[in-house]
């Protein structure tokens, strides 16, 4: 089982489609692992773990928590871990966020959340040897609204200068979330790295979609998600079915007993 490198995922630009895929526990980890190239842990873990309103309320000591565990399990996947709310707000701050949680995590590289506007921070990490996963078009750290973005022609160009700025300040490959179709087919076509979409269409280079909604974990699944399993119905049923075990002493059995 061999270790997947940044080198690799670039290589794979219009080549072959990147699997990538969220992962918070131990669990996650080792399937993810088997599977993907890229395990990120997202600081979504704030809302499908926690029930936070939004992503704005993690924090960086919950997501070390969650990465040194996946990362402890994922022995061949890149592991990225997403730098939550206000740790990025100028380069200063971001570095030296950035360097702690690889040093205490051992993950492969960092995410953040912007385009044009911090440019200079990506540059600034890159030149010093952290490896940046860029996320642009719908930013869940920033946003109000929530909505598919790119279809005025203002947000068309602005989020296409945010890929050019990103992937010109040193990262290895760009989310793009939530964009119309043409625009995620532009963008791809004009950065140099690769594009992994959430709802941003086929014509990126990877896609990503959050663990728990791939399971059925989680309350609200928007369009762009397909939910392979229905994970909620199994845990209810099974919970259920224990509950009545207990109350009519089917549990513990004979089989389940020391003697
Ligand atoms: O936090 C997260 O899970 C993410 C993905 C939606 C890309 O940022």
């Amino acid at each position: 089982m061999q270790k997947v490198t940044i080198k690799e995922i670039i290589k794979k630009k219009n080549k072959t489609p990147i699997v990538c895929t969220t992962a918070y526990s131990k669990t996650i980890a080792k399937i993810a692992d088997k599977y993907c190239e890229i395990i990120l842990v997202g600081d979504s873990l704030g809302m499908v773990l926690y029930g936070m309103e939004s992503t704005r309320d993690v924090k960086i000591q919950t997501m070390i928590l969650h990465a040194k565990t996946v990362k402890k399990f994922a022995k061949k996947s890149l592991v990225i871990f997403d730098m939550p709310y206000k740790t990025y707000t100028n380069k200063f701050t971001a570095y030296k966020n950035a360097k702690k949680v690889i040093k205490l995590t051992k993950c492969d590289a960092v995410k953040l959340e912007g385009g044009k506007n911090i440019a200079n921070i990506i540059k600034y990490l890159t030149k010093r040897k952290i490896p940046v996963m860029g996320h642009i078009g719908l930013l869940p750290q920033f946003s109000i609204d929530f909505k598919v973005k790119g279809k005025s022609f203002i947000q068309e160009e602005q989020i296409l200068n945010d890929a050019k700025a990103v992937s010109q300040s040193g990262a290895f490959a760009i989310v793009i979330e939530c964009v119309i179709e043409s625009l995620a087919k532009k963008i791809t076509k004009s950065v140099s790295v690769p594009t992994i979409g959430i709802g941003a269409s086929k014509y990126c280079d990877g896609q990503i979609i959050v663990s728990d909604d791939i399971l059925g974990l989680s309350d609200f699944s928007p369009r762009f998600v397909k939910q392979y399993s229905n994970l909620q119905k199994i845990i209810e049923r099974s919970i259920k079915n224990y509950s009545a075990d207990v109350r009519q002493r089917r549990f513990p059995s004979y089989k389940n007993v020391y003697k």
